[in-house]
C-alpha cells in the first residue's frame, strides 16, 4: 500500500502519517523530516536545504528525489510506505510515478487533507515537536502531560519555520506549486479529500482509515 498525504502546511499530514503507520505497519516518509534529521547531522544535504527550508521556500527537486529514491528503495519500504510532504510539486509527482513504475508499483491513494487557513495558522503555531523522537503535540488540541517534555523525556520545541512570515511564504508556496499537483492526482482519480476544518485529529484519523479499507 503506497498512501501519498497532501495538503497546506500543518494540515496534519505528519500527525495523521504516523497513525496510519502505527495501525499498517508501513513507514513514514516525511521529506520535511529527513531534511531537519539532515540539518541537524549537518550533512551536505542538510547544509544546502536550511538556506531554503528556514525562508519557507522549497528545497530543489534534485536534493529531494534523490532522497526519496534511495529511501523508497530500501527494504522495510518492501509492503509499502505512506510519504508526507512529497509529492509537492507536479515536477516531483512525475518523477514519483517514473520511479514507481521502474519498481512495478503503484500509488493506493493521494489523500488530501484540506483546512482553511485560519485554523492552519493557529495549529502551527500552537505546534510543538518532540527533539529526541519528532512526536508532535499542540499546545491546545494535543497537549504535553508534562508541560516542557514529550512522554520520551525529550524537550519539546517550536519549529524555526513556524514563525508568522514563514508560515505566510509556505502557504504562498503551497498554493502555487502543490495546488497544480494535487489537481495531477484528481484528474489519474486517485484523489481522496478529506475536508478537515474542526475536524478532531481522531475524526481524520477514522476518515482516512474508512477511505484506506475501500482502496486496498
Ligand atoms: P514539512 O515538514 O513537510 O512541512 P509542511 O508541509 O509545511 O507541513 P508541516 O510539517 O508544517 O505540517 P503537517 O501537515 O505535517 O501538520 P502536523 O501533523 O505537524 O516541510 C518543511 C519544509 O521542508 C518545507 O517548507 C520545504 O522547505 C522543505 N520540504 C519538505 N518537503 C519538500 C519537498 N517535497 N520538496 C521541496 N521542499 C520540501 O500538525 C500541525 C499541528 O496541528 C500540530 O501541533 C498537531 O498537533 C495539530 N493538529 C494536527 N491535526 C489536528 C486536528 N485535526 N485538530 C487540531 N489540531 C491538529
Amino acid at each position: 500500500m503506497i498512501i501519498i498525504l497532501m495538503g497546506p502546511p500543518g494540515c496534519g499530514k505528519g500527525t495523521q502519517a504516523k497513525l496510519i503507520s502505527k495501525s499498517r505497519g508501513i513507514p513514514q516518509i516525511s521529506t520535511g523530516d529527513m531534511l531537519r534529521e539532515a540539518i541537524n547531522d549537518e550533512t551536505e544535504i542538510g547544509r544546502r536545504s536550511s538556506f531554503y527550508m528556514d525562508k519557507g521556500l522549497l528545497v530543489p527537486d534534485e536534493l529531494i528525489l534523490n532522497m526519496i529514491k534511495e529511501r523508497i528503495n530500501k527494504k522495510d519500504c518492501d509492503s509499502g510506505f505512506i510519504l508526507d510532504g512529497f509529492p509537492r510539486t507536479v515536477n516531483q509527482a512525475e518523477a514519483l510515478n517514473k520511479m514507481l513504475d521502474e519498481m512495478n508499483k503503484k500509488i493506493s491513494a493521494a489523500i488530501y487533507i484540506d483546512v482553511p487557513d485560519e485554523e492552519i495558522v493557529e495549529r502551527i503555531t500552537g505546534r510543538l515537536v518532540c527533539v529526541l523522537c519528532g512526536k508532535i503535540y499542540h499546545k491546545k488540541y494535543n497537549p504535553p502531560e508534562n508541560n516542557e517534555k514529550c512522554s520520551c523525556g525529550g524537550y519539546l520545541i517550536q519549529r524555526p519555520d513556524d514563525r508568522q512570515e514563514v508560515i505566510r511564504q509556505r502557504l504562498k508556496l503551497y498554493r502555487e506549486e502543490t495546488g497544480p499537483a494535487i489537481e495531477f492526482y484528481s484528474k489519474r482519480k486517485l484523489l481522496e479529500k478529506i475536508d478537515a476544518a474542526g475536524l478532531s485529529i481522531d475524526a481524520v484519523h477514522q476518515r482516512i482509515s474508512k477511505i484506506l479499507n475501500i482502496t486496498s
